[in-house]
C-alpha cells in the first residue's frame, strides 16, 4: 500500500493558504479562451500563455499544484526547462488531466459520460515519468427537465471509481471531479438535491472499487442557484448549503475538497470559499482548484502581447493571493482593489 506518499501529496495540495490552478483546458477549450482576447490558438500561443502563468514570481506562496494538459506537460519554458520541472523547482506539484472529455451517453438525450478509461493504465505510467504526481478526471452532470437520470449518475460515478483506483495504483493522487453544472434556472434546493445524490453515488463507487480515501481529493461544484434563476442565493446561504451537502456525503478521511469555479465570477468564487472557511473548522480542508476564476484577470490583461506579460502576471498573483486568503476566511471585498502591477 503506497498510502503514505499519496496522503503526503494530497495534503501538500491542500496546505494552509494554498490551492490549485487548473490550467488543463483541452485544445478546444483553450482555443475559446484565447479567441475571447483575439489571440489565435497555436501550439506556440498556448505555450506562451501557460509559460506566463507558470513563471509568475511569488505564485508558489498561494498555489500548491497546477493541473496540466497532455500537450502542456510535454512543453518547455523559453529557457528549455520542461513545464513539470519548472513548477517543481518552485515547490508547486505538477498534475495532469487524464480524462478524454464528456461524450454523449447512449440512449440518454442531453446527458454525457466521460471517456478515457481504455489504455489509461499505460498513460498514467507515462505521465508519472513526465513528472506528474496527481491526476484529474471530470464527470459532468446536467440539471434539466427530468435530468439527471440515475443512469447517467451511475455510469459517471462508476468511471470515476475506475479512474481513481488506477490512478492510485500508479502512485498518483486522483482528484475526483463530479461537476453538477450551474446552467439552468433551478433553485438552490435542486442543486443541493442533485449534488447530494451524485456525491453519494460517487463515494459508493469509490468504496466498492477500493479507493483509499486518504490518498485522494474531491473536486465538486458548490451548491448554487441555477445561473439563470431569477432569485439568486446569497453568499452565506451558498456557503451553508454547500457545507451541509458535503457533510452528508463526504467521509472525513478525505484530506481535502478543492472546488471548481464552474462559471462563477472570480470575485464570487473567492467570496463563497471565504464564507465556508469563515464558518469554522470542517472535517476536511476546503480549498480551490479554479480554472476560469484564477485565469480570467490574467487572460484579459495579457491580450497576447509580450509587453503585457508582467501586468498579466500581477493580475494572476493578485487573484491567487485573494483565494489564498479565502482559505482561512480572511478575505474581504476591500482587498479586491489592491492589485500591485
Ligand atoms: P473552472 O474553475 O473554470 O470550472 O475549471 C476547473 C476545472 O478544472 C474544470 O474541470
Amino acid at each position: 500500500m503506497a498510502a503514505t506518499e499519496l496522503t503526503e501529496i494530497a495534503q501538500a495540495l491542500v496546505a494552509e493558504g494554498k490551492g490549485i490552478l487548473a490550467a488543463d483546458e483541452s485544445t478546444g477549450t483553450i482555443e475559446k479562451r484565447l479567441k475571447s482576447i483575439d489571440v489565435e490558438s497555436t501550439e506556440e500561443t498556448r505555450r506562451a500563455y501557460r509559460e506566463l502563468l507558470f513563471t509568475t514570481e511569488g505564485a508558489a506562496e498561494y498555489i500548491s499544484g497546477v493541473i496540466l494538459y497532455d500537450e502542456t506537460i510535454r512543453q518547455t519554458a523559453s529557457g528549455g526547462t520542461p513545464f513539470p520541472g519548472l513548477l517543481e523547482r518552485q515547490g508547486i506539484v505538477p498534475g495532469i488531466k487524464v480524462d478524454k472529455g464528456a461524450k454523449p451517453l447512449a440512449k440518454a438525450a442531453g446527458e454525457t459520460v466521460t471517456e478515457g478509461l481504455d489504455g489509461l493504465r499505460e498513460r498514467l505510467n507515462e505521465y508519472r515519468e513526465l513528472g506528474a504526481r496527481f491526476t484529474k478526471w471530470r464527470a459532468v452532470i446536467d440539471i434539466g427537465d427530468g435530468l439527471p437520470t440515475p443512469y447517467a449518475i451511475h455510469v459517471n460515478a462508476h468511471a470515476l471509481g475506475r479512474y481513481a483506483v488506477l490512478s492510485q495504483e500508479a502512485n498518483l493522487v486522483p482528484i475526483v471531479e463530479p461537476e453538477v453544472l450551474m446552467d439552468g434556472d433551478h433553485a438552490i434546493e435542486r442543486c443541493y438535491e442533485v449534488t447530494e445524490t451524485t456525491l453519494h453515488a460517487v463515494f459508493h463507487e469509490l468504496h466498492l472499487q477500493r479507493v483509499e480515501l486518504d490518498g485522494m481529493l474531491l473536486k465538486p461544484n458548490m451548491v448554487l442557484s441555477g445561473k439563470d434563476a431569477l432569485e439568486q442565493a446569497g453568499v452565506q446561504e451558498v456557503a451553508e448549503q454547500t457545507i451541509r451537502c458535503l457533510k452528508a456525503t463526504v467521509p472525513p478521511a478525505v484530506p481535502g475538497i478543492v472546488f471548481l469555479s464552474g462559471g462563477q465570477s472570480d470575485e464570487l468564487a473567492t467570496a463563497h470559499l471565504n464564507a465556508m472557511n469563515a464558518i469554522g473548522e470542517h472535517p476536511w480542508e476546503l480549498s480551490f482548484s479554479y480554472g476560469r476564476a484564477l485565469q480570467a484577470p490574467p487572460l484579459k490583461a495579457w491580450q497576447g502581447k509580450e509587453e503585457n506579460v508582467s501586468a498579466a502576471q500581477a493580475a494572476y498573483l493578485h487573484r491567487a493571493r485573494l483565494n489564498g486568503a479565502a482559505r482561512s476566511g480572511s478575505y474581504s471585498e476591500e482587498m479586491e482593489g489592491a492589485v500591485a502591477a
